[in-house]
């Protein structure tokens, strides 16, 4: 590491440093604490993870003038926007901060969670990319996480920060996300060397179901990792599960519900769909069919036969002759 870099860690790291202690020491952070407390996070995780409160565009630029902080050091940041004359305010303002740490531990960017909401800011704002982040490969919790990976001999891969610190605080330990963007195939490469099987947990809306279809499609193509799928009820997400059942209600879920690929796509195939016409079921059928006919294990395969037969009162030889089909015309 470099002179420059260690410097621009120093910055963002008494930067976490100071928002902490707003969020937690003092009386403009009380609003950001009630909230945070609110959404039931310990005082433990709260310090665990560092979160802090930006309160106001007039908290960083003060205290690093008093240091004598260098200016091009500050600009590079990323913790500051410049205006036309080249003077720095502070980026982030009431907001709840999230200090985003690299695989080594230190703190690279932020992001921060608008405290109340605004139509015309976005709820979530990160740093920009600098010479510390790349959106693209930083994972979130993947420091903290590491040995709770190689304990389990999983990962499980969720959408929102929140979501990530909501199972570490029910007990499980092993989970990171992705920047709010789709996962990419560097953070892919990182996961990999890491373990060998991953549990995708995202949202249960529609966005949420979308992207675990994209996912499991990009981690199939650039990973050799064994994959699940965590489905969580309609609409939620694993923090809100947690708020409305519970921490050990999470842990259980997180621990236990499995569901394969396949098994995912066969139900994401069907939403929004009646399915109570012939003409929908052979449409469906037919969508399946190139998915069942990669499924490797025999075992496996007859469970899924047995399953759509039984409940499309369709005759199991006449799907396992249509798959033969299939598989011979795009063998
Ligand atoms: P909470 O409302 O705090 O529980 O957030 P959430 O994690 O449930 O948010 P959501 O499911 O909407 O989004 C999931 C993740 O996408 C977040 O954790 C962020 O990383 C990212 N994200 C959400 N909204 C924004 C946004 O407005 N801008 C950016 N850059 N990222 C966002
Ligand atoms: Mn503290
Ligand atoms: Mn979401
Ligand atoms: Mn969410
Ligand atoms: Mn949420």
């Amino acid at each position: 590491v470099d002179s420059k870099t260690s410097q621009l860690i120093d910055l963002q790291e008494q930067a976490a440093k100071l928002y902490h202690h707003i969020l937690v020491n003092t009386e403009g952070g009380q609003p950001a604490l009630d909230y945070l407390h609110d959404r039931g996070l310990t005082d433990d995780t709260i310090e665990a993870y560092q979160l802090g409160f930006a309160p106001s565009q007039r908290l960083l630029k003060p205290f690093f003038d008093q240091r004598q902080s260098d200016y091009q050091l500050l600009r590079q940041s990323g913790l500051f926007i410049e205006n036309a004359e080249g003077e720095l305010r502070d980026r982030f303002s009431e907001r709840v901060m999230f200090p985003l740490r690299n695989a080594s531990g230190h703190v690279a960017a932020f992001s921060g969670r608008l405290l109340k909401k605004a139509d015309d800011q976005p709820k979530y704002l990160n740093s920009p990319e600098t010479q510390l982040f790349n959106k693209s490969r930083l994972l979130f919790n993947f420091d903290r996480a590491r040995s709770a990976i190689r304990a389990a001999g999983e990962v499980t891969l969720f959408e929102g920060y929140m979501d990530v610190i909501s199972a570490a605080q029910s007990g499980v330990e092993n989970g990171i996300a992705s920047m709010g963007t789709s996962l990419t195939t560097e953070q892919i490469y990182a996961i990999e060397r890491t373990t060998d099987k991953l549990n995708v947990c995202y949202d249960g809306d529609e966005p949420g179901q979308r992207a675990i279809a994209r996912a499991l499609d990009l981690l199939n193509q650039h990973s050799h990792l064994q994959l699940s799928v965590i489905q969580l009820p309609e609409g939620q997400d694993p923090d809100e599960y947690r708020q409305a059942h519970g921490e050990p209600a999470l842990k259980q879920m997180l621990t236990t519900a499995r569901e394969t690929p396949i098994q995912f796509h066969l139900r994401y195939l069907r939403r929004n769909r009646s399915l109570d016409t012939d003409s929908e079921r052979l449409d469906y059928l037919n969508q399946i069919m190139p998915m069942l006919a990669q499924v490797q294990e025999p075992v496996e395969l007859d469970l899924y036969l047995n399953q759509l037969a039984t409940e499309f009162k369709i005759d199991k030889s006449a799907l396992t002759a249509q798959l033969k089909q299939v598989q011979r015309d795009t063998a």
